[in-house]
């Protein structure tokens, strides 16, 4: 055991309570962003005057030995540290001597780890804007193929009106474009950088603060040390952003496993995402897509888990908190595995055009449209829903659709129908007549994708 603390102790720690303690078994994926600090920091002491230039120069040196050799094998970390920080600490003393000592001048761990949690949570978040950008990238492709794709759009699911898969993803489109617009949101909230709050109330050595959250690159430094240390809003933030992601490809889900069904058979997941069965040999199964809805709860608990742990800490730092990095970790790495491999999923996707125009051209989806065209012939529209409900039973009864039914037999439900009834209620009319912002038809999708388009070319994060 080699603690940083050892000075005020007589006796020595129970080993169940120093593992039950330590944090090295999970925070060492710390080890970049702790080194960044570092060297952040005692850049900044050598400027302020309270190191020297030489004794900067060897801690940073040190350091990147350090991290080096971690990277190459050469150096291991082992549960003899109680964390990242103690492990960094003491291997830098050991070689460089003296001033290693000194790279925790004005520092505390509370705003160590609060700094590397920040630092490790902005390139995370840097990451899952790109994973969203290439999975919208994804989803524009799909809509630009599909633009006459027919399809049902479904309430309650059951079958409602005719839409198109252009316009089917294009509704996942706005729901991811939210997800990456949210990573915006939390960077601008979370970019200020915490380091020389200290343990809780700042410290008495001369720190420019503004200096170290430059090199760093954040837009400043937090402005109080004890929310400082504290505040883990921004990761709460950003778990709650993942469990929006997580609930869109679980929605999404869904629908690729309701498609991919025996009945349905609107799509097919290529071989490279889809496993077989042990015993019935006939089986391609969505297992990636059912995983997927699977791990969404996964990553709602992450965030109940934080959430219920910080809501009864007391200012400032308390031990409760190192539990924030078990599930922020789990979060992150499980939502990024999920954005990966649903954007590779979706680009083999195979959807069958042809199942998906005959399920729109059956359970009645023109009836809206047969109403409204009674409408337009200057009949109330009460009166309208009423004759095509009607009409709908009889064809029930007939085991037809509507555009099945002679002239004749329609006029027997209302004389304003005329020849042009066919072309008025075709699956192509219903769709491309729908010409409002955010309405299925070519026209309305095609103003949209271009919209969407330029939205994402000028996407900046910061
Ligand atoms: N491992 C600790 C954590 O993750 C580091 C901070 C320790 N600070 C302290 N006062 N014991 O929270």
């Amino acid at each position: 055991m080699a603690q940083l603390w050892g000075g005020r102790f007589t006796g020595s720690i129970n080993e169940l309570a120093w593992n039950f303690n330590a944090s090295i078994g999970f925070d060492q994926r710390f080890l970049e962003v702790d080194v960044r600090g570092s060297k952040a920091h005692a850049t900044m002491l050598a400027k302020q005057g309270i190191i020297t230039e030489a004794e900067k120069d060897d801690i940073i040196k040190g350091l990147d030995s350090i991290f080096s050799d971690v990277k190459d094998g050469k150096l291991v970390i082992t549960d003899k540290y109680e964390d990242i920080h103690s492990f960094l600490e003491a291997n830098l003393i050991e070689r460089i001597g003296d001033a290693g000592k000194k790279v925790h001048t004005g520092r505390s761990r509370n705003d160590q780890v609060a700094l590397d949690m920040r630092l490790y949570a902005r390139d995370e978040v840097e990451q899952m804007a790109e994973l969203l950008k290439n999975l919208l990238r994804t989803i524009s492709g799909i809509m630009k193929d599909n633009l006459d794709t027919y399809m049902p759009g479904f309430t309650h699911l059951q079958k409602a009106q005719p839409v198109t898969l252009a316009h089917h993803f294009g509704a996942y489109y706005e729901m991811f474009k939210r997800d990456l617009l949210r990573m915006k949101d939390i960077y601008t909230r979370m970019n200020y950088c915490p380091l020389g709050a200290g343990a809780l109330a700042g410290t008495t050595y001369p720190l420019d603060r503004v200096y170290t959250a430059t090199l760093l690159d954040f837009y400043g430094p937090t402005l109080n040390s004890m929310d400082s240390v504290s505040d883990r809003d921004y990761l709460i933030e950003y778990l709650s952003a993942l469990s929006t992601i997580m609930m869109h490809l679980s929605r999404l889900s869904e629908e690729i496993i309701i498609w991919n069904s025996n009945e349905y058979r609107f799509v097919e997941i290529d071989d490279a995402y889809s496993t077989g069965s042990s015993i019935m040999p006939q089986k391609k199964n969505p297992d990636i897509a059912e995983l997927v809805r699977g791990k969404t709860g996964r990553v709602y608990g992450d965030l109940m888990s934080l959430l219920t742990t910080m809501k009864g800490i007391p200012l400032a730092y308390n031990k409760d908190m190192q539990e924030d990095k078990e599930a922020a970790f789990d979060a992150m790495d499980t939502v990024k595995h999920c954005v990966t491999l649903y954007t590779d999923m979706l680009k083999t996707l195979k959807f069958n055009k042809e199942n998906m125009e005959k399920s729109a051209s059956k359970g009645f989806t023109n009836a809206t449209d047969a109403a409204d065209y009674l409408v337009n012939k200057g009949m109330p529209f009460r009166d309208a829903h009423s004759v095509i409900g009607q009409l709908v039973l009889y064809c029930i009864d007939k085991e037809c659709a509507i555009d099945d039914l002679r002239l004749s037999e329609l006029k027997r439900f209302s004389e304003l129908f005329e020849e042009d009834i066919y072309d008025a209620i075709s699956l192509k009319t219903c769709v491309e007549k729908r010409l409002t912002i955010g309405a299925p038809s070519k026209e309305a999708m095609m103003r949209v994708i271009t919209e969407n388009e330029a939205f994402l070319m000028g996407f900046k994060l910061m």
